[in-house]
């Protein structure tokens, strides 16, 4: 009860702005600059102290209820890298998607991963989080914003309905009811602990559930 009020109220002070502002994880105590809808679907980035070398991250994403969060790491929809993610019972299920037309994205695979991270992947009973090291995800081809950028447009898409396959990563969605831009500034995503936090992940997965 105290762990979901502390959430809810970290969370709800950042609907105001929809600007990305820091938010740390009371499970995981790892610090995200984060975006929050005023839906309560919510994307969060933390990157490494130097992170001109790096092409990894960490992130946090989320929401309310039971239907989907959606983000492009390269702005809109089209010819970007997405991910998308939602609850399952206890479990999160995402996947790295791709779209050339507007319609349900297909998976898409490559050098990118996921790697859960337990300690922040959770559903409780009004909302979910996954937590993940996103490895290899910053990309130069430009599906996604570049390790040399200092802000970066984080495209975002939500929908209160599940998925129609909900176990299966790779469920085809609905269109979102709501969608946009974040702009983060990444100064404020780095953090001289991210190596700490990068060893919380456990082994690559390209799509699949996760239990928190
Ligand atoms: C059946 C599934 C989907 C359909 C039909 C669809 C359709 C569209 C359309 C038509 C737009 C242009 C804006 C508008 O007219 O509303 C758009 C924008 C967008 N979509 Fe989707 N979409 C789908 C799924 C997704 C998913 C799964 C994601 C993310 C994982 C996503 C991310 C976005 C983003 C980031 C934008 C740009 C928002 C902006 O720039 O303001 N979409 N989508």
């Amino acid at each position: 009860m105290i762990f979901t009020t502390l959430f809810t109220s970290a969370l709800a002070s950042l609907v105001t702005a929809q600007t990305p502002a820091p938010y740390t994880d009371v499970r995981s105590g790892i610090t995200f600059n984060t975006f929050q809808h005023s839906s309560g679907m919510f994307f969060g980035l933390a990157l490494p102290a130097n992170s001109t070398s790096s092409t990894d991250f960490i992130a946090t994403m989320g929401g309310k209820g039971t239907g989907w969060s959606g983000v492009s790491l390269g702005s809109g929809m089209l010819n970007k890298l997405l991910i998308i993610s939602w609850p399952n019972a206890k479990a999160v299920v995402s996947s790295f998607r791709e779209a050339t037309q507007y319609r349900s994205p297909s998976v898409v695979t490559g050098a990118f991963t996921q790697m859960p991270i337990a300690n922040g992947t959770y559903v409780n009973s009004t909302h979910w989080t996954y937590t993940f090291l996103c490895s290899k995800c910053i990309q130069s081809d430009g599906t996604t914003f570049k390790i040399t950028d200092t802000t970066a447009s984080i495209g975002f898409a939500v929908n209160a309905n599940a998925p129609a396959q909900k176990s299966n990563p790779a469920s085809a969605v609905s269109k979102h009811m709501a969608q946009g831009q974040a702009v983060f500034d990444l100064n404020n995503a780095k953090s001289d602990k991210f190596e700490m936090w990068k060893a919380y992940a456990a082994a690559p997965r390209l799509t699949r559930s996760f239990s928190g």
